[in-house]
């Protein structure tokens, strides 16, 4: 029997935010190769914490995907043993935070 453990692929996808940085991080960390998603992997203020990780030069791997594009993520999920699905877009006007800052402007 060889003693090499076959390469564990996880997939992280928003990697740039606030969650999945962390999770990529102790993804690297506990050995597993990491296929992250960003929309920008030439954004470099998005990614460059991602490539100073440890374990990142040999197992993070940068992808662009975007929620958008149908298929978008298909390639990067292919052979993963696992997927986490952070990516969402983030709005900062919604329905019910007008309503609460309306109800507490009126208290
Ligand atoms: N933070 C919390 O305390 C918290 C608590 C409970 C639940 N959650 C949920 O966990 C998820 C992640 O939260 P977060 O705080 O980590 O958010 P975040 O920092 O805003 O990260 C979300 C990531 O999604 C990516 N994204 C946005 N629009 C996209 C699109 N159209 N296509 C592809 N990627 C897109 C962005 O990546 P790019 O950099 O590539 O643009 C961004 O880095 C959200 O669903 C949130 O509701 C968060």
């Amino acid at each position: 029997m060889s003693g090499a453990e076959p390469e564990k692929v996880v997939c992280v996808t928003g990697a740039s935010g606030f969650i999945a940085s962390w999770l990529v991080n102790l993804l690297l960390q506990r050995g597993y190769t990491v296929n992250a998603t960003v929309r920008d992997p030439n954004d470099r203020k998005k990614t460059e914490h991602l490539q100073a990780l440890d374990g990142a030069n040999e197992r993070l791997h940068l992808f662009k995907a975007e929620l958008l594009e149908e298929g978008s993520f298909d390639s990067v999920v292919e052979g993963c043993i696992g997927v986490f699905h952070t990516a969402s877009p983030c709005y900062f006007a919604c329905f019910c935070c007008k309503f609460l800052s309306n109800k507490i402007i009126n208290l």
